[in-house]
């Protein structure tokens, strides 16, 4: 059976949600998926075609560090075993690939080992990949490519899912831009920490904290247009904390100067994608699209949440 890691945009509390304040965060409806095929000879290998990746385990790259460190988690050794996956998200665009790829791996894995594949052993598995890429992880993304949905993510509690008080749970279409422009987590993460001096009282990351609350409670209440103005701020205060970048900032103007609520960076920045909200008009998030796509980035719509 194959295998899935979802993909992840956060809509609101990036870089904070490292500090302890809560993330606004949903699950793409797409990610990556793996299949383990038994093979007699060559190690443990993995193939993903869609991103040219073709690495074996005792390669000295990072991904093979990757795929060594989940199966170390979960004690299965160096079996003979190829790996082979598909992607419908890009890689490092900040949309969780990392997690997805990881998330895929180990549930590949366990598949293959017959072992069932509980969130916890798959967030243990994931969480050793994402400490060496990352360095210092929320845990975001790996909690929504494991369970998919809406949420919102807190480190010391997890990912609650966002209900209204009715049961129903809100959703929402974003438009996603990825850049292009390569970033490493990372790098931004610590980036971010000496902007802070590691403080959470810092007054940026506590800004980013109640826009996240402002714009869970607009969301809820199926107000686009308020949920669009805590994107705006938070885009610029990402920005002052230093993980903007020139071509983010266009895409993100491009979108609201043809009526989009909203845009922002999503993720860690320094490049990767942008997230725009629009009105309920088709016309408008084409034009966007189309706006992007004269910008060379080609963009797509996520449908996120219930569906
Ligand atoms: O850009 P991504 O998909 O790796 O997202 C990183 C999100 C951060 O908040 C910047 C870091 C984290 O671990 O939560």
């Amino acid at each position: 059976m194959t295998a899935v890691g979802w993909g992840k945009i956060i809509l609101l509390g990036e870089h904070a949600v490292v500090y302890g304040y809560p993330a606004l965060a949903a699950a793409l409806d797409r990610g990556v998926t793996m299949d383990a095929v038994p093979t007699t000879k060559g190690g443990m290998r993995l193939n993903i075609p869609a991103w040219n990746a073709t690495i074996k385990a005792n390669d000295d790259s990072e991904l093979a560090r990757c795929l060594c460190a989940i199966a170390d988690a979960l004690s299965i050794g160096r079996p003979e075993l190829s790996l082979v996956g598909d992607a419908q998200i890009p890689h490092g665009a900040g949309l969780g690939s990392s997690a997805a790829l990881a998330v895929a791996i180990a549930r590949a894995m366990l598949a293959w080992a017959k072992r069932p594949a509980d969130p916890a052993t798959l967030a243990h598995a994931a969480s050793a990949s994402e400490t060496l890429v990352h360095g210092k992880p929320s845990g975001v993304d790996v909690a929504l490519a494991i369970t998919g949905g809406l949420g919102v993510f807190r480190r010391a509690s997890g990912l609650s899912p966002l209900k209204r008080s009715d049961g129903t749970v809100p959703s929402l279409r974003v438009l996603v831009g990825p850049s292009g422009q390569p970033r490493s987590t990372g790098t931004m993460v610590q980036k971010v920490a000496e902007a802070t001096g590691e403080r959470p009282a810092d007054t940026r990351l506590s800004e980013l904290g109640k826009l996240c609350d402002t714009g869970t409670n607009a969301l809820l209440g199926n107000d686009l247009a308020a949920l669009g103005a805590t994107m705006n701020r938070a885009h610029e205060v990402l920005s002052d904390l230093g993980v903007s970048t020139p071509i983010l900032d266009d895409l993100c103007k491009q979108a609201r100067d043809l009526g989009a609520h909203g845009a922002k960076l999503t993720g860690a920045g320094g490049g990767g994608a942008v997230i725009a909200i629009a009105p309920r008009d088709s016309r408008i998030e084409q034009e966007i699209l189309a706006a992007w796509k004269a910008m060379s980035v080609t963009g797509f719509v996520a449908t996120l949440g219930a569906r």
